[in-house]
């Protein structure tokens, strides 16, 4: 048995860390972009469907996952997995619970640094007089690491999550979230209503703020069937509610044998889904259809994500007079960051609860293994961001990592483990009546569902797998640099799929270390 027996402070700090987990990028980078790509009202009843018949469930079966592992000292889930399941493969399986957050959080905390920089920039005055041309450029720049502040602010972003990992869950991810979350939708709220109150013609607008969110917000039936429409919005619930990631798991595993799992996963889940609807959806949306129309966002949009929240919105912030561009400025990449940080220090928790648990490793130990890994494992995607390293990562481990670890763990849960069984850990201490429709839901639904997407990802999974995109740009580009150039940029992408499967690998390989270790001490 290990030495690790932390326990969450308050159920509201429990909550709050829970709902900081899910409420990340994903909440206002990423939904606003999805939301647009697929056409804006087209998105929001598909979305709003997959959150009820496979978000919420799967928040139901990781927390009641998570707590029943915590009652036999298993904090993360390959040993979770293991006391589950029926055969030894399945400890190998839980190995995604640990290898999908440091994946991730290599990336991530890269990402979360950009908005620490951002947060820099603003208050310095770097965005101030400058033209579009010029924000986007200091994106360009930042990126291309010139200069030192990429670097330093990387730097201090893991310090600060290392920091807060070695003060445990009690002193440090808790006290986090109780900051970080109230902050956060504070500083949400003002952006929101600034965004609605554009008018068109005042500050150079040329649209009221209210006609980005009316896109969004008017269902359109007519696109509705469309299969990209739908795996989209379950990608997009698999991201934003951290579902399928083992990182619930890790949370839950530290709650009390009859602490409720019901009651306390729907108000994470509807906190999480409050920010993105309410909050994500009254941003971005508004503020850069409100500047740039309808037509132009959705081009922007095509060029990848991440391009509206660092390219455009500084420049859109300078329309409204350098005081409240300051502080509007503050405000998102401040709300980005408490985001941000929320969520990469729940990408530490398996870790920190697997080394602990079985190698009895210390907090600080393994706060400062995490940190080391996630450096390693993230210069490539730092480095090497504009040869899509970190958009790879992204694919693989974000995005079709995900499905096929919630695709596993429903199985184990509704058909290995048994829903009976299953059934009764969810509803166990349960402070409200789940109605028994979730029983039938998480048997029969959500697992379909989840192969159904697998199934519609499949021929995008190939082309990604053999690189078509980047044949056919090879095959049409006449230059033999240009070629070069290319060639290069597979390689770097085909180490860094080396890298993650070495790094998947070598955590089996302590899992299988644990598993020996525990065979031994149980004689
Ligand atoms: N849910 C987070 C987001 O919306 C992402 C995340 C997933 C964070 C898993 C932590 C763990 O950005």
């Amino acid at each position: 048995m290990s030495s690790n027996k932390e326990s969450w402070g308050s159920r509201l700090g429990l909550v709050l860390a829970m709902a900081g987990n899910a409420v990340g990028f994903g909440n206002f980078l990423r939904f606003p972009v999805q939301a647009i790509q697929n056409g804006g009202g087209a998105f929001i009843v598909p979305y709003l469907v997959c959150f009820l018949l496979l978000g919420l469930p799967l928040l139901f079966v990781e927390w009641s996952m998570g707590r029943f592992g915590g009652q036999y000292g298993d904090h993360s889930t390959p040993f979770i997995f293991d006391r589950m399941g029926k055969s030894a493969i399945w400890k190998y399986i839980g190995v995604s619970g640990i290898f999908i957050n440091i994946g991730v959080a290599a990336y991530y905390c890269y990402l979360e640094s950009w908005t620490l920089g951002y947060l820099w920039y603003s208050v310095t005055g770097e965005f101030s007089g400058q033209t579009a041309d010029g924000v986007n450029a200091v994106f360009t720049n930042y990126v291309g690491l010139s200069g030192n502040i990429p670097w330093v602010f990387w730097i201090l972003c893991l310090a600060i999550n290392t920091w807060i990992l070695s003060r445990g869950l009690e002193g440090g991810v808790e006290v986090a979230a109780k900051v970080g979350m109230p902050l956060l939708i504070i500083f949400g709220i003002f952006l929101a209503i600034r965004a609605l109150t554009i008018t068109a013609g005042s500050d150079g607008a040329i649209n009221d703020g209210l006609v980005g969110a009316n896109f969004l917000w008017k269902p359109d039936f007519s696109t509705i069937w469309t299969p990209k429409v739908w795996l989209a919005a379950a990608g997009q619930i698999f991201f934003t509610l951290s579902v399928g990631w083992g990182m619930i798991h890790a949370y839950a595993a530290y709650i009390k044998p009859n602490d409720d799992v019901v009651l306390n996963s729907l108000s994470a889940g509807w906190t999480n889904e409050f920010v993105e609807v309410v909050l994500g959806a009254s941003i971005v949306i508004p503020i850069s259809v409100g500047y740039l129309g309808i037509d132009r966002v959705v081009e922007l949009t095509q060029s990848g994500g991440l391009g509206l929240g660092f390219r455009t919105m500084p420049y859109l912030f300078q329309q409204w007079g350098t005081v409240l561009a300051t502080l509007a400025g503050v405000a998102w990449f401040g709300l980005l960051f408490f985001a941000g940080i929320t969520s990469s220090l729940a990408m530490g928790t398996p870790w920190m609860g697997f080394m602990r648990d079985e190698f009895n490793w210390s907090r600080n130990k393994t706060a400062l293994s995490f940190a080391a890994i996630v450096f390693l494992l993230g210069l490539p995607t730092v480095v090497f961001y504009n040869q899509g390293v970190f958009d790879e990562f992204d694919y693989w481990v974000g995005t079709v990592g995900l499905v096929l670890a919630g695709l596993f763990e429903i199985i184990l849960f509704s058909w290995v483990f048994g829903i009976e069984k299953g059934w009764a850990e969810i509803i166990r201490g349960a402070d409200i009546r789940l109605p028994v429709f979730f029983k039938y839901v998480l048997k029969y639904v959500t697992p379909v569902i989840i192969i159904l997407v697998f199934i519609g990802s499949l021929p995008d999974i190939y082309d990604n797998l053999v690189h078509k995109t980047l044949y056919e740009k090879i095959a049409k580009a006449t230059n033999p640099t240009e070629i070069a150039t290319l060639q290069t940029q597979m390689s770097y992408l085909n180490w860094s799929r080396m890298l993650l499967l070495g790094v998947f690998l070598g955590i089996c390989y302590l899992v299988f270390l644990a598993n020996k270790k525990r065979l031994k001490q149980n004689g």
